[in-house]
């Protein structure tokens, strides 16, 4: 009877509780937007993720494969999606635990989530309400929830996403490939800019680099081991008393004059910059923001205060254009003392003394012609997101001929457009270098391509082993930093002893040999969102073993990366070939490998990116079962934006094979005005060993084994 009355309290619930769509459409032959019945755009839109406004092209077809159900869960406005049993499920951002998310429950809650234990990692310092399904056929979907409230990802059966806020609308992109998800995802999200190449080459942090004669120190010391470096990074300790935008006067007395030094010697300057504001009469960013209005309000309609590390602070509100300008204007003085780049660390926003960490959600942000007010609860998540959109505008406006580069350790869906990021605090151990990798993927799988964990971890001590295997693999994210905490031992590449030196030069040497490839892969990304990490099921996605595959992964198209330590790794099926880079074996370097039919093109290594150069080309050819291979190679000035006039050159190269012992590798510039003197060989990878040609200037090159 009890049963009898639950079922049938149930089944009423459910009647009562589902939403039907008020109204759906193509907005594009293969993305639908569908929108609840008590829509309310001002609750939601402006969408901060999607760049242009989704117009109605299309009906939805009848047969549309992938729709949510809305309704309410618990009181709170949902949806629900229905699929087939057997797809995998990636995406959902920056998220702990394995590549395949199926089963996984996300809370998107920014969080200043320290070593990933709180929560059990189920939020950390970004979200991303975005889910990628792959059918066992390879064919594919995308679910976007589009809006910035809290809310929860249940990727269960069916998929719930569970917001705390008001309905939202849906968007649903379906394609034949997972890949070609990701290009509509890139078009509705938009792409990252192309960086300056100094942002592809490894990169030193640490907390902190102190005094300004320490971080001077640590270059020469690259420069004398000749360990390639293209950029310091000055964590919190550079500030006087944590006062963002002030130096120490006593270890940082003259940062123009280090930031030269470091120039001289092809070397960048990173520095980080914080969201909270000392709570200080007399000090000019408080007065300046004091006097805008520019803090973030509490309830009670003060400015919210809270604690960081200069003690009591105040927080910009960056829903205000306002404050969004007034941010940006802080970059001018700072940017002109020669600093290269800004790190944007604590902006979920960390707060020490706060509720869970943060600000509460009842905390009123005021908006502006661009954004409606709102409490935090809508604006949390990207709050970050909004910081690094000014911080961005400010050191662009500052140098406007140079490209900007920031990183930042909170973001939001779409936030690629204006910053890289790197993992937060993760520790030294080997469980997070592992972890590292499919965290790198799941990110690239959601529209963030420049991203990177630190290096060697930045909790705890490192030891030899760990720091060697972990360089080993580092060089190949594309964002390589090395980054500790205060009181962890040095984390240098010498720190270790000379063996594990070896292999940190020999690992950032093989970076610096792709430059070509990075460089060419990171100008894809910013054109059609592929990601520069990929999953090695993309190799072939309708190879099912290859799913789950999260030890390896594809560094672009045509390598692939395998860790030293990786055990049964699954690979793809088809010839691809190791490239032996060496003869000799530290134990310790990544596998590398080149898939049949691709062409890689390599340079030699340089000390810094201010030394690259596209003029000396290998080309790494793995011939396919036809005795054919192609790649391509970007080059450009390396930084300002003259590419954007045609200034670059852009090549595509085709091997062939002829009469079985003969390889032909023809050069074509297909795009791009710039000419370049160039020099090529090409270098057969073949059973294991890689057989050189001479150096030619020929556009058709040519080696007889
Ligand atoms: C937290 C960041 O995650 C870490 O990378 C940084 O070193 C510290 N804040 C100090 O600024």
């Amino acid at each position: 009877m009890k049963l009898f009355f639950r079922i049938f309290i149930s089944i009423l619930f459910l009647s009562v509780s589902n939403i039907q769509a008020q109204s759906s459409f193509l907005a594009e032959k293969d993305i639908a937007v569908f929108y609840p019945k008590d829509f309310d755009s001002v609750q939601t839109l402006p969408s901060l993720a999607i760049i242009h406004p989704l117009k109605r092209k299309m009906n939805l077809p009848t047969d549309w494969k992938t729709i949510p159900i809305f309704k309410t869960i618990n009181g709170k406005n949902s949806i629900e999606i229905q699929y087939e049993k057997s797809t995998d499920l990636y995406g959902t951002g920056e998220v702990t635990g394995s590549l395949r998310r199926n089963g996984k429950e996300i809370t998107l809650w920014n969080t200043d989530n320290g070593n990933y234990l709180q929560y059990n990692g189920d939020r950390l310092y970004q979200s991303h309400p975005w889910i990628l399904g792959v059918r066992e056929d390879g064919t594919s979907f995308g679910i976007i929830a589009d809006h910035t409230w809290k809310q929860e990802i249940k990727l269960d059966h069916p998929i719930q996403m569970i917001s705390e806020g008001p309905s939202f609308r849906v968007i649903i992109i379906e394609k034949d490939s997972p890949q070609e998800v990701l290009k509509s995802l890139a078009k509705l999200t938009g792409t990252i800019d192309l960086p300056p190449l100094w942002a592809l080459g490894y990169q030193q942090s640490r907390f902190s680099y102190y005094p300004q004669k320490q971080a001077a120190s640590i270059v020469d010391e690259f420069r004398e081991r000749e360990i390639p470096l293209d950029v310091l990074w000055m964590d919190i300790n550079y500030m006087d008393g944590f006062r963002i935008f002030t130096f120490d006067p006593k270890g940082y007395p003259d940062p123009k004059k280090l930031n030269d030094y470091l120039h001289q010697n092809n070397v960048r300057s990173v520095f980080m910059i914080d969201p909270g504001v000392k709570k200080e009469e007399g000090y000019f960013v408080y007065d300046q923001g004091t006097k805008g209005n520019h803090w973030t309000l509490a309830e009670n309609n003060q400015a919210f205060t809270g604690k960081v590390w200069p003690g009591q602070c105040v927080f910009p509100d960056y829903t205000r254009e306002e404050t969004q300008n007034w941010w940006a204007s802080l970059y001018k003085d700072f940017m002109s003392l020669g600093i290269d780049g800004v790190w944007n660390d604590m902006n979920e926003p960390s707060v020490f003394d706060g509720t869970n960490g943060s600000m509460p959600a009842t905390n009123m942000h005021r908006g502006s012609k661009k954004l409606p007010a709102g409490n935090h609860l809508r604006y949390h998540n990207v709050y970050g997101m909004l910081m690094v959109k000014a911080t961005r505008e400010g050191i662009l406006n500052a140098n406007p001929n140079k490209r900007p580069f920031v990183l930042s350790r909170s973001n939001f869906m779409g936030g690629q457009r204006y910053a890289a990021t790197w993992t937060g605090d993760n520790k030294s151990t080997f469980n997070y270098l592992k972890e590292s990798i499919p965290m790198s993927i799941n990110l690239s799988l959601s529209g963030q391509p420049f991203n990177g964990p630190d290096i060697g971890g930045f909790s705890g001590d490192a030891n030899p082993e760990l720091f060697g295997q972990w360089i080993a693999l580092g060089a190949y994210y594309p964002f390589s930093r090395n980054h500790t905490s205060t009181e962890t031992v040095a984390q240098e590449p010498w720190a270790f002893g000379k063996e594990i030196e070896n292999v940190s030069r020999t690992a950032i040497n093989r970076r610096y040999q792709l430059l070509p490839y990075l460089y060419t892969l990171f100008r894809e990304a910013s054109i059609t969102g592929m990601p520069i990490m990929r999953p090695i099921f993309f190799a072939d996605i309708k190879d099912n073993t290859l799913r789950a595959e999260e030890q390896a992964f594809l560094l672009g198209e045509n390598l692939m990366i395998i860790p030293r330590w990786a055990k049964n790794v699954h690979e793809p099926k088809g010839n691809w070939q190791e490239i032996k880079f060496e003869n000799k074996d530290d134990g310790y370097q990544s596998i590398i490998k080149l898939k049949p039919g691709g062409i890689v093109p390599i340079s030699q290594v340089v000390q810094s990116t201010e030394d690259y150069s596209a003029n000396r080309i290998t080309l790494l050819v793995n011939l396919d079962e036809e005795g054919y291979a192609k790649g391509d190679l970007y080059d450009d000035e390396k930084d300002g934006f003259s590419y954007r006039e045609g200034n670059f050159s852009y090549f595509k190269y085709e091997a062939d094979l002829i009469n079985d012992t003969q390889l032909k590798v023809s050069v074509k510039q297909i795009e791009g005005n710039r000419n370049i003197e160039q020099y090529y060989r090409i270098g057969w990878v073949k059973e294991g060993e890689i057989h050189y040609s001479n150096w030619s200037s020929s556009k058709n090159i040519q080696l007889k084994l």
